[in-house]
């Protein structure tokens, strides 16, 4: 891996094509995975979807729904042997930009009470937790909380 790894990474719109390495990254990320239908349905309505390539590999993604008047963060991911260099921080910018240009100014999104690298990247970005939502998220033995965030864009 290049030292200067984050130079060597490409940031493109994620497409179709990309589905089946997408879906696999998904499945090694999280005990609770998103189903490849719900990614494909994202790709096909034209969510807000990049992709980070190093070496032609998918090594990241971001959806978002950008709207007029907010953006919701869906979904985040970073493999994880290419974590704690700045990968989704560089996704997370890409939608940031977008949403000046569509003068989307809040940004919403939710993570797992218990997801430290998640909560701490949300806080370095000054997102705020706004809520709870009580028993969101299934995980192996019951339901977990969900922290909301919100980002105003100034
Ligand atoms: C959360 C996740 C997307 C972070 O991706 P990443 O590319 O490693 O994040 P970055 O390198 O851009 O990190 C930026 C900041 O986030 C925080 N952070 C990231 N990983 C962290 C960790 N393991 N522990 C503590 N803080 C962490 C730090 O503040 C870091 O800044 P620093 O490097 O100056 O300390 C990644 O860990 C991941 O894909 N996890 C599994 C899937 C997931 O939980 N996604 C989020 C769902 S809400």
């Amino acid at each position: 891996m290049s030292a200067n790894l984050l130079e060597h990474i490409n940031y493109t719109d994620a497409k179709l094509s990309d589905l089946d390495k997408i879906f696999k990254l998904e499945l090694n990320s999280y005990d609770h995975p998103w189903t490849i239908g719900i990614l494909r349905d994202c790709l096909v309505n034209h969510y807000d979807f990049y992709k980070a390539e190093y070496n032609n590999n998918l090594i990241g993604y971001i959806i978002s729904k950008i709207s007029i008047y907010e953006t919701h963060i869906l979904n985040l991911t970073v493999s994880e042997d290419y974590r704690q260099k700045g990968i989704a921080t560089d996704l997370l910018e890409m939608i940031f930009a977008k949403c000046y240009i569509m003068n989307s100014l809040n940004i919403f999104l939710e993570t797992r009470v218990d997801n430290t690298p998640a909560i701490k990247l949300y806080e370095k970005h000054n997102f705020r937790r706004i809520s709870i939502r009580k028993n969101y998220y299934q995980t192996s033995d019951g339901k977990q909380d969900a922290i909301i965030f919100k980002k105003i864009l100034s």
